[in-house]
């Protein structure tokens, strides 16, 4: 496809998908009485009787929606006044805005005109003037305003967008970002209005292509204000219309912390680290550059790490020779107490926002993306990355 791939790529910070698998297993359907109780406070008898359910989670018993709470026609009865005007169209936008018109919604995309954005979408079929238009226009048009546009632009671009709000509309998130660190990206939601969010736990593109796979997103909501009493039971609609398969839920200020945490950690920033530290000490101790990127990131990318997926931990150990699960249970614990400390100082960063001023510092700039490009090539430059390159080359399916 020849929409703007790179710019996606560069704008995506969420690349990584965590994707977490329902063990049917774990499912324990049960009605502790504070369980209950729960229920009967719950956010809404309405969707109690639409089938959420409690899921054991590990001991812990939470509330989950899933797809079928809400089949395609209720979601076309209970959104048949709206229009959801869809802020941006970078990645989330693209994945949440195709899958909405998809499911038969009034989607409006509000986009800078002449933009990366502006082109694909009318590559993907949007019209001008017709649903696609300007970010003010289409602000205006919308029952609901869903801001998709990059952290960093809802920040510079709110002193706009707050004026034209209005009451009656539903203001939508994709991250708690904004408003939970208002005090540094000035975006404090109208008390009048339904506030929501609805956090899909991976990349646009993953949003897209698991709808169309007939498959759905894992997704977080959370509610900020609630000013019509049906704010939760809009959340909970608006994640399946977007192509979520199961919703669990949170609040704004868990979602960020969680969401810039995980990024920053096992999703990218850690296990990159990882890599490269067992990558480099291997080098150094005169391993190849094949032997050393096998042993590192390969046999885990290719072979291990979907056991885990599939199946879990256990059942990884389970599937190796005795000598690499007797390694791992005792090498593990060693990981664990060393890395710790460094998740601690992480959690606390993003928790007293430093991370956040962070991004916004960087990401605001003028010239973000070239520089965002130069470290990006620093990675891609890196041997063990170049190696990959010709050992992904190598594998049958490639050649
Ligand atoms: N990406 C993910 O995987 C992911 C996952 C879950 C949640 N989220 C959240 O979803 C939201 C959207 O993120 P995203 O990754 O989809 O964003 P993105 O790919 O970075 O998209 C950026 C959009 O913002 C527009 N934009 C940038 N600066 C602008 C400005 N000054 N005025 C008007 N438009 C501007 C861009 O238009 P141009 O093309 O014209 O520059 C583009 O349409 C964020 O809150 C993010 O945290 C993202």
């Amino acid at each position: 496809m020849l929409r703007s791939q790179a710019a996606r790529l560069i704008c995506n910070s969420r690349v990584v998908t965590a994707k977490r698998t329902l063990s049917l297993a774990a499912r324990a359907v049960s009605a502790t009485p504070s369980v209950r109780s729960t229920m009967a406070r719950g956010p809404s008898p309405l969707v109690a009787a639409r089938g959420l359910k409690q899921i054991n989670f590990g001991g812990t018993v939470e509330t989950v929606y899933e797809r079928a709470d809400w089949p395609r026609e209720k979601l076309l009865d209970y959104f048949k006044n709206d229009t959801f005007a869809l802020i941006g169209y970078g990645s989330q936008g693209y994945g949440q805005g195709l899958n909405l018109r998809d499911n038969g919604m009034n989607v409006v995309l509000g986009v800078r005109k002449n933009g990366a954005s502006w082109k694909a979408a009318i590559e993907d079929g949007w019209v001008p003037g017709e649903n696609l238009f300007e970010v003010e226009e289409a602000v205006k048009k919308g029952t609901y305003v869903m801001n998709l546009l990059s952290d960093a632009a809802q920040s510079e671009t709110w002193s706009t967008i707050k004026p034209l709000l209005k009451k009656g509309q539903t203001l939508y998130f994709s991250h708690g970002f904004s408003p939970v660190f208002s005090d540094l990206t000035h975006v404090v939601p109208p008390k009048d209005l339904d506030v929501i969010l609805v956090a899909p736990k991976g990349s646009g593109r993953t949003v897209r292509s698991l709808f169309k796979e007939g498959r759905g997103i894992n997704s977080s909501y959370a509610v900020w204000n609630d000013v019509t009493g049906k704010a939760h039971e809009k959340s909970q609609a608006l994640a399946v219309a977007i192509g979520s398969g199961y919703v669990y839920q949170t609040t704004f200020e868990k979602e960020v912390n969680s969401d810039l945490y995980g990024e920053r950690g096992c999703l990218m920033g850690g296990i990159h680290g990882m890599f490269l530290a067992q990558y480099e000490v291997l080098r150094e101790n005169g391993h190849s550059p094949s032997e050393s990127f096998n042993e590192t990131v390969e046999e885990a990318t290719q072979s291990l790490y979907p056991l885990v997926g599939k199946y879990g931990m256990d059942y990884m150990y389970d599937a190796c020779s005795t000598t690499a699960r007797r390694g791992a249970l005792d090498w593990y614990p060693i990981f664990k107490n060393a890395l710790k400390p460094v998740f601690q100082d992480l959690y606390a960063s993003t928790k007293n926002g430093t991370e956040t001023k962070r991004s916004l510092e960087f990401n605001s700039q003028p010239d973000y993306r070239e520089k965002l490009e130069a470290e990006l090539q620093t990675i891609r430059s890196m041997e063990i990355w170049r190696v990959g390159k010709e050992v992904r080359k190598l594998r049958p399916e490639n050649n």
